[in-house]
């Protein structure tokens, strides 16, 4: 029973942090710009609020303490923060000025090079955040096709098109929210009812190639010959799968080739920069599309993107991050085995971006599980949420201390989940998610 002690850990000392915090919300409302980094997205009181500094894996917050980062600033930081080579490629870029008058040469070389790696892409357009781009492919697909309804699967940002279908749509039109539709993952017939409840009517299929579950039964050919068939552009929104299943994303993966495809997050390692890339004939469009906007081709996040690919490629890091998600969630099942926790917790997903679960006893979502399991491993200097986001720069040291802090801290968990209340070992806030499902009015 030694093995199986509960341990607690100290409280961390963010006094600094909230001092800062109660600064920021004064003058910034919601005191984060992006919820997903918002203090409800961890155990509030218990967490830190602010960083100050990443290096690698590593991050620091504003009081000093360390952690193994596996948010990486929500995806960007493939090869880890603040990565040499990347900044170097930044830093020499400055030299010529950071948004040039006219169309600068680098646009033409990142262009070329992203059409090598990714299999449709035979034309591509910038774009700053993974929102430009999923937003432009859909206007494109709407001009396409004349016509004006989408169908999606999965998140695809904050533009009123997407964000109008969620139960985040405060200031979306009602008459804009109509427009966008759902379909289900590996459910081909929710796709086959949108299109025979609105035949003729639906412009683009746009989907997460892949979010934590593979596709089962030929799902993504399956869309794929549904979209065509009823004459809608298929897009996939790689801005996740994108650089980091692979190179050329999902449907590099797959070989399954959509018409469109949007990248976004890691494409430059924290330096914003997103593509909507594809088929040349529909590509042309934005020669009249209106996709137009004063930061587009801003030097040194190109100069970034190009450094980024490169030591992707040099280093093979997209091997390494498979490799270390594959360590993470084998040492993670083991973990599962030999506490006996399999009816609280399980680990879902691919190797380059696996989830934790936890479960209540009747086996659905807790997120007061999921609070007291981060309580107890941001304390041990884990940084991260559910699902979680692995560098090129881990390796098998951070992987492991991980594996080992998780133990702990499922123990604690263990423990708690006996007891029948585990709020009572909470110290913080539970969780609570950015998006909460559409209320029915
Ligand atoms: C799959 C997917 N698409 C689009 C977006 C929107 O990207 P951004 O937040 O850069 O606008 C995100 C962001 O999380 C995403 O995960």
């Amino acid at each position: 029973m030694g093995k199986t002690k509960v341990k607690f850990a100290d409280p961390l000392k963010i006094e600094k942090s909230e001092q800062l915090w109660s600064k920021t919300i004064k003058v910034i409302p919601g005191g984060a710009l992006t919820f997903s980094k918002a203090p409800f997205q961890h155990v509030d009181g218990v967490a830190p609020k602010m960083l100050s500094h990443g290096k690698g894996p590593k991050v620091w917050d504003v009081d000093g303490n360390e952690y193994i980062d596996y948010m990486l600033g929500l995806g960007p930081a493939i090869l880890g923060h603040a990565d040499d080579e990347v900044n170097r490629a930044i830093s020499d870029s400055l030299e010529h000025g950071i948004s040039t008058s006219l169309v600068h040469p680098l646009e033409a070389e990142l262009a070329e090079l992203l059409c090598e790696i990714i299999p449709c892409a035979e034309m591509v357009r910038f774009g700053k955040n993974g929102s430009d781009v999923t937003s432009g492919a859909v206007r494109v697909a709407r001009a396409w096709t004349k016509r004006d309804k989408i169908a999606c699967c999965g998140y695809h940002g904050w533009q009123d098109w997407y964000i109008g279908s969620t139960g985040r749509n405060l200031g979306v039109p009602k008459a804009v929210q109509d427009l966008t539709l759902k379909f289900e993952y590996n459910n081909i017939e929710s796709l086959q009812r949108l299109f025979d409840e609105h035949d003729g009517e639906i412009a683009a299929v746009i989907m997460e190639p892949v979010n934590f579950f593979e596709p089962k039964d030929d799902f993504l050919n399956k869309v794929k010959s549904m979209a065509k068939e009823n004459g809608a552009v298929l897009i996939f929104d790689e801005v996740i799968t994108g650089f980091r299943m692979s190179l050329g994303g999902a449907q590099e993966y797959y070989n399954v080739i959509p018409d469109l495809a949007c990248f976004g997050k890691a494409m430059a390692n924290g330096m914003p920069v997103s593509i909507v890339v594809g088929k040349s004939e529909i590509m042309q469009m934005f020669d009249e599309v209106f996709f137009s906007f004063t930061f587009a081709g801003e030097l040194a996040s190109l100069s970034a993107s190009v450094s980024t690919i490169n030591a992707l490629k040099k280093r093979d890091g997209i091997s390494q991050i498979w490799a270390m998600g594959e360590r993470l969630q084998k040492g993670y099942a083991q973990l599962v085995e030999e506490l006996d926790v399999g009816h609280i917790t399980k680990m879902i997903g691919f190797p380059f971006w696996p989830e934790y679960l936890f479960l209540d006893k009747a086996g659905s979502p807790s997120m007061e599980i999921q609070s007291l399991f981060q309580q107890e491993i941001v304390r041990r200097g884990i940084l991260t949420r559910a699902g979680m986001m692995i560098s090129s720069s881990h390796t098998n040291i951070e992987i492991d201390k991980t594996l080992a802090v998780f133990k702990d801290a499922l123990i604690v968990v263990k423990e708690a989940v006996k007891t029948d209340n585990v709020l009572n070992w909470l110290e913080g806030e539970v969780i609570t998610p950015v998006i909460r499902p559409p209320v029915e009015e």
